[in-house]
């Protein structure tokens, strides 16, 4: 892949960037994205069938065994050259915000500052009743784990289907929007609200569009850049065909 010289250049004099990120930056690490079939004993199970507060409520030890799977999926996997090279990126941009809908912890992981994690974190749980958050848990028993202070059911602290994003990373995404020269989307499918807008309200406030994804997305024909491929390998070629190292 050769980045056009006017992207390069375009980079080199960036002072403020936004990227986006979605599952596909953490495919290469050995994570399914969230569209790949289901594995396994969840294949009969569709997504929006678990993650969701009517699922819960309707059968809280199954919605909390697919979290448990979840994060033990998470347990052995590393973040990839994508997520290294971002980490770089912000070295590079004097002002350097990232947005993931990835609740898989790699960007921190991998040494991301500025982060927003839009859609949550699998390793952080809270009380579905007085919202106390958690780290660590008792359930040896394997049984839904209950909160320390009132008692309630715990519940991965990951957004829902038909639940509102957390309101501090989204109003700082929102902030961090509105003056960004460039918007970088990696990695998304950009099917979701309200992640599929950000680069929609980036564009109308002046920021240069930029694309990275193994396919075309409904956002392709509206970029400025869209560089087709894998982020784990375009990622660092940006970063060495741009600052060359
Ligand atoms: N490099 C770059 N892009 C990739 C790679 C890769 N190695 N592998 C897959 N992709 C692309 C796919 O082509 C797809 O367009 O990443 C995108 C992943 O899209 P989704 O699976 O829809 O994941 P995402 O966009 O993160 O979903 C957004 O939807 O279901 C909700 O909360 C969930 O956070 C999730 C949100």
């Amino acid at each position: 892949m050769n980045f056009p010289a006017d992207f390069t250049s375009l980079l080199s004099r960036t002072g403020k960037l936004v990227a986006l990120t979605g599952a596909g930056v953490s495919q290469e690490s050995g994570l399914r994205t969230f569209r790949d079939a289901q594995a396994g004993l969840w294949q009969q199970y569709k997504p929006e069938d678990l993650a969701s507060p009517e699922a819960f409520a309707r059968d809280p030890q199954l919605v909390w065994d697919w979290y448990a799977w979840r994060r033990e999926a998470v347990k052995g996997v590393r973040p990839n050259p994508g997520h290294y090279a971002l980490v770089e990126l912000e070295a590079k941009i004097p002002a350097f915000t990232l947005i993931t809908q990835n609740v898989d912890g790699l960007h921190r992981f991998a040494g991301t500052r500025n982060l927003l994690e839009l859609h949550g974190n699998l390793q952080r749980v809270r009380c579905s009743d007085c919202g106390t958050f958690a780290e660590t848990w008792e359930n040896d028993s394997g049984s839904v784990p209950r909160c320390m202070h009132c008692n309630g059911l715990l519940r991965p602290d990951v957004v829902w289907f038909g639940e509102s994003l957390p309101r501090d990373p989204l109003e700082k995404a929102v902030e961090a929007i509105r003056t960004c020269q460039v918007f970088l989307s990696i990695g998304t499918s950009g099917l979701v609200q309200p992640a599929a807008s950000l680069a929609h309200a980036a564009q109308s406030n002046g920021a240069v569009v930029v694309e990275i994804n193994a396919e075309a997305t409904p956002l392709t024909p509206k970029t400025d850049f869209f560089f087709q491929g894998k982020s784990g390998e375009l990622l660092p070629k940006l970063i060495q065909a741009v600052w060359g190292n």
